[in-house]
């Protein structure tokens, strides 16, 4: 039994220093001086590595997140990291709670009249949490979907008047168990883990379709946007699970997640790599494009999502435009 157990030890030791071996080196760096980027949930996890290398790219970064301390500190530990790498001390912190539509249209408004510029939109935050917001919807699906439509919305103008530009939206392979009813929209879920599961499932499901119906209602302009699948990721983002389930989660985060930087490949792939502009509103995985599972590719939910989140929202049809044929 005891060398069994060894064995097996030693045989999962083997595989997961191989699979580390095999993990792919960063791409090269794209040169982004003079671009303007806002990361959603800069403030830890995949947010901040992502918003780390597109400063050590030359960008100017926006930080936007709920924490105002922990944002504060994520910037300052870029700017103290990026003069020595990069020279770039241009990475701020604007606060921004996507759990409140108030926060949202102010985050927005300031942004807009302190930026001139804005060339990429990484929609990242994410919780998997239960509870309501104080707009009245689930918390997962607003901060993971809401927030981000209308913040989109609200930017839009300025990502179109400075294109080309991009919005990349983090989603998760976990759309596949997503179910979503335009007619229940963003209603709070019971409580429970399993429904708060569900909750967040559909909530990434929402953001597969949101990037699929943006890329229709954007073509002809010179703004694209990509829905990404970061991989399993050793985050915060569980950090509200039941405490019996952790210890059940920590060998599996031990051997297959990646670390944040690993994480944010995908996004800084969809960001900044050139001649991606033909597949806008498709998803990526690994820094590949993937087919997103069915519920991910059905137009017509994406249609009614789109038009169930403008009026929840409150947003009417002129924020929107009309709807063109759904993408081939
Ligand atoms: N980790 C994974 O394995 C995995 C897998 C698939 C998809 N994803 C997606 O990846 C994205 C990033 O997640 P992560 O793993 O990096 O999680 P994380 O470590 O928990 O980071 C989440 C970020 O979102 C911010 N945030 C949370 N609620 C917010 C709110 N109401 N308003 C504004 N910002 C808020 C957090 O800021 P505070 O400091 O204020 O909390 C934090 O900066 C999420 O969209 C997640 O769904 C992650």
């Amino acid at each position: 039994m005891g060398w069994a157990l060894l064995g097996a030890a030693l045989l999962l030791a083997v595989y997961t220093l191989l699979r580390r071996g095999r993990r792919r080196s960063p791409p090269p760096r794209t040169p982004l001086r003079g671009r303007t980027a806002i990361v959603t949930g800069g403030s830890g996890g995949i947010g901040a590595a992502t918003a780390l290398e597109l400063a050590r790219c030359g960008a100017r970064v926006v930080l936007a997140a709920r924490n105002a301390p922990r944002g504060e500190a994520a910037a300052r530990r870029i700017r103290t990291m990026c003069p020595q790498e990069t020279g770039n001390p241009e990475v701020l912190f604007m606060q921004l709670d996507l759990a409140s539509l108030r926060s949202v249209r102010a985050f927005a408004s300031a942004f807009l009249r302190q930026e001139p510029h804005l060339h990429l939109l990484i929609n990242n935050a994410g919780v998997s949490a239960g509870g309501t917001t104080e707009d009245g919807f689930s918390l997962s699906f607003q901060v993971n979907h809401l927030g981000h439509f209308l913040l989109t919305q609200l930017l839009l103008e300025r990502l179109r008047s400075c294109g080309p530009s991009r919005v990349v939206i983090v989603a998760s392979r976990a759309h596949c168990a997503g179910r979503l009813r335009p007619e229940t929209l963003g209603h709070p879920p019971p409580p429970g883990p399993l429904s708060t599961f569900q909750d967040y499932c559909d909530s990434k499901l929402a953001n597969v379709l949101h990037a699929r119906e943006l890329a229709t209602r954007l073509r002809g302009t010179q703004v694209t946007c990509y829905a990404v699948h970061p991989g399993f990721v050793n985050t915060e983002l569980f950090r509200h699970a039941p405490l019996w389930l952790k210890p059940l989660f920590l060998p599996l985060v031990w051997l297959f997640f990646l670390d944040a930087a690993e994480g944010a490949q995908t996004s800084l792939h969809c960001a900044t790599r050139d001649g991606l502009e033909r597949f806008s509103g498709r998803y990526f995985a690994d820094c590949r494009l993937q087919e997103p599972w069915p519920p991910g590719r059905d137009d017509q939910l994406a249609r009614a999502l789109w038009e169930a989140s403008e009026r929840l929202v409150g947003l009417g049809r002129a924020g929107g435009s009309p709807s063109p044929a759904p993408l081939q």
